[in-house]
């Protein structure tokens, strides 16, 4: 389609990303709100400052992506809106509200599972002054700068992911799996370059966290490989680094993509983020 003149894009950071101005996704007409979906699709992320919208807004947003995906842990989703996961430090009552720390680390969202997410989006209700920053890392210009030769030497490498593995390990908010969860997460299996459904783009596609080893290598080196991957796709020149204010959207295409959330001083401030999900299909 042909972008509508109501839609103005700057790039987030060269070749990647687009941030797009002054737009109210309240007021926005159908073919606006169509043209949002493509210019997602076109440029990996996209930004949109200053929305206010609620929880079934965001549910209604994200619709137009795709299927909403629901959330491997229900605790924190809204009753009426299980599609709305929180992220937050806040706690009511003595209960926490949200997640905390959740996305610190880099990954690819539900990498865990056959079919991982398309597509993520946060919503920022209340940020920190300093930090939390939300890092993305463009896995598509990763992949094309390496030379030929390592190319090659890696595609068609498989990965062995583990949810069980993931959340006994990680650094926050670790824990054993009750026996229905395991039973709802089995390990899978997934490339290490993905290639994009729409258009054919390879991208690099490592993860830390859930990934137990690489098929056919041993460990220490194959978790020594998927690690220096990560270390070499989120260099400064492949990142985007998002510094939040209240009312951004930021939305990213997990096929493609990596990212990761970054700490802040949780004694001085809150932090809550709404996030939803879009059904993916099975990588290759
Ligand atoms: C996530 O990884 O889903 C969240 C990242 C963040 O909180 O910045």
């Amino acid at each position: 389609m042909s972008t509508p003149a109501t839609i103005r894009t700057q790039p987030l950071k060269p070749g990647f990303g687009a941030e797009i101005l002054d737009l109210d996704l309240r007021r926005a007409d159908e073919e606006t709100l169509a043209g949002v979906v493509d210019t997602f699709h076109r440029h990996g992320a996209i930004l949109l400052r200053d929305q206010q919208l609620s929880p079934g807004e965001l549910t209604d947003f994200i619709a137009r992506f795709g299927e909403p995906e629901d959330h491997t842990l229900k605790e924190y989703t809204f009753e009426d809106f299980p599609k709305v996961y929180r992220l937050s430090n806040r706690v009511v009552d003595g209960r926490p509200i949200g997640a905390h720390n959740d996305g610190v680390g880099w990954h690819t969202d539900y990498s865990y599972k056959a079919e991982p997410v398309m597509a993520t989006m946060l919503f920022a209700v209340e940020v920190p002054a300093e930090g939390s920053d939300t890092i993305l890392a463009d896995c598509v210009a990763a992949w094309e700068a390496l030379p030929k030769e390592r190319q090659a030497e890696l595609d068609g490498k498989v990965l062995h992911h583990s949810y069980q593995h993931f959340m006994a390990s990680r650094e926050y908010g670790a824990r054993e799996l009750s026996d229905e969860l395991k039973a709802e997460n089995p390990d899978v299996f997934h490339p290490l370059v993905r290639t994009h459904p729409a258009d054919g783009r390879k991208a690099l596609w490592p993860s830390t966290g859930t990934v137990i080893e690489v098929m056919g290598m041993p460990n220490p080196e194959g978790l020594d490989l998927v690690q220096e991957l990560v270390d070499y796709a989120t260099q400064d020149r492949f990142t985007y680094r998002h510094k939040w204010q209240v009312g951004d959207i930021l939305m990213w295409d997990n096929r493609c993509t990596l990212h990761t959330g970054t700490l802040f001083d949780d004694t001085k401030y809150i932090r809550e983020m709404h996030r939803l999900w879009v059904r993916g299909d099975r990588p290759y």
